[in-house]
């Protein structure tokens, strides 16, 4: 579970990325897709700019309810539901969890303490558990 200090870690950190989340989307997808070039496919009919906007918002939903957890988790659920429909699978989760770190390094800089890095782990962990776990796999 995350602390108050992780919790205000995540969301000071993402008011830093948000300014800037159109190339945050961005570098998170060409990361994405180096790391695993096989899930390319996943996206081939999707508009990558409008799918960028609506993984940030999630994530800031996300972020801005980590005080509120009982309005996040159905939310969350039933996103991990419709993953397992766009053919997302358990591991994508890792490959997804590589990309959002290296992303949140290039963004924040020097303000990627280790701290606020241990703070996205345990948030990103919360959320992808909660997704696999309501899909049912
Ligand atoms: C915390 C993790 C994740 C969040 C917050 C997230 C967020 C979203 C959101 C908001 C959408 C828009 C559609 C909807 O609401 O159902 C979406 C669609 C999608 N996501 Fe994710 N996602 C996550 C993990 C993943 C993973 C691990 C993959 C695997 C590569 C993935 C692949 C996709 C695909 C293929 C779509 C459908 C695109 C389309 O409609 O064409 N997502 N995601």
């Amino acid at each position: 579970m995350l602390t108050e200090q992780q919790k205000s870690l995540v969301q000071s950190s993402w008011a830093k990325v948000a300014p800037i989340s159109e190339t945050a989307a961005q570098l998170f997808y060409s990361k994405l897709f180096e790391l695993d070039p096989a899930v390319k496919p996943l996206f081939k009919s999707t508009d990558l700019k409008e799918q960028g906007e609506k993984l940030m918002k999630t994530l800031t939903l996300a972020v801005n309810s980590l005080n509120n957890l009982e309005t996040l988790v159905p939310i969350v659920q039933q996103l991990g539901k419709r993953h397992k429909e766009y053919g997302v699978t358990p591991s994508h989760y890792d490959t997804v969890a590589a990309a959002l770190l290296d992303t949140l390094s290039k963004g924040l800089g020097d303000d990627f303490t280790p701290d606020t890095k241990a703070a996205w782990v345990e948030t990103y962990t919360v959320l992808s558990k909660t997704m696999i776990d309501a899909a049912e796999y």
